[in-house]
């Protein structure tokens, strides 16, 4: 069952066991990724080894197949806010940031995490927005806690990215992840009006800031149905997380120690 977006699922103890060999097979993956981003190696390569070792390990991709989507992975470059598709023609250049987005499942749970990484020697701005997206999401992990409103992740994000003058996109968040790619809750990464429900112990959900250089809206593209574009053209960058809320605060479960 890939969806059930409402419904908040906290997990036991034996669910947790499940849920952090997952999201360690995730982050896995992602260092993997990390380490073929290089001037000249295209994002289907990328896809394509990263395919391969999440088979080896006994797991499979989560977007494949999902909606529809065809790939392994997500890889978003510059001013693609999310969902690029990887493709034989998209070659790396020196100065892109490349977000890759990892969605595994192992023994039926899910663990999904991203990050941007730099191509050669980057911009001073896209180094800025690279830096500052993940001290956003950084800082949004940094607010969970059982009894917290899950507003205060937003809010917070909110206040550390507003000097900057970005755009923090709306349309899509965070969500619930365990047996399902997409749980409740909700995750927005801006200030709402409602404070939404509040934290408890057991809860497993991602943090996943999309952050644009310029205004926070997007579209669609219309061609592939998938790829997310920062409707102003500038660019954007991402990091994700899937974090357990635990009896005394967070444990983050796609970090490698
Ligand atoms: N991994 C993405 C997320 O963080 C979702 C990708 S769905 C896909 O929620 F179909 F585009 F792959
Ligand atoms: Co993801
Ligand atoms: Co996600």
């Amino acid at each position: 069952m890939p969806e059930d977006s409402d419904r908040i699922h906290l997990k036991s103890e034996a669910d947790l066991a499940g849920m952090r060999r997952a999201c360690r097979l995730a982050a896995e993956t992602l260092d993997l990724a990390g380490r073929m981003v290089k001037e000249g190696v295209s994002t289907l390569e990328i896809n394509d080894a990263c395919a391969a070792f999440m088979k080896e390990h006994h797991g499979k991709s989560a977007t494949l197949g999902y909606r529809g989507y065809p790939m392994h992975l997500c890889t978003s470059i510059n001013e693609v806010v999310c969902h690029g598709i990887p493709k034989a023609k998209d070659r790396l250049k020196n100065g892109d940031l490349v977000n890759v987005d990892i969605t595994v499942i192992l023994d039926g749970w899910y663990g999904d995490c991203s990050r941007t990484f730099a191509v050669g020697a980057l911009s001073e701005p896209a180094r800025l927005l690279m830096e500052r997206a993940e001290r956003a999401m950084w800082v949004g992990i940094e607010a969970v806690r059982p009894g917290e409103f899950m507003g205060t992740i937003g809010e917070r994000i909110e206040a550390y990215l507003k000097p900057f003058g970005y755009g923090i996109v709306r349309a899509l968040g965070g969500h619930g992840i365990g047996r399902h790619f997409h749980e409740g809750p909700f995750v927005p990464h801006h200030r709402q009006s409602s404070r939404g429900p509040r934290m408890k112990p057991g809860m497993t959900f991602t943090i996943e800031p999309m952050v644009n250089e310029g205004h926070w809206d997007v579209y669609v593209d219309e061609d592939d149905g998938w790829t997310v574009w920062t409707k102003d053209g500038s660019l954007s960058a991402q990091f994700e997380h899937t974090l357990l809320v635990t009896p005394t605060g967070v444990e983050v479960l796609t970090r490698l120690d």
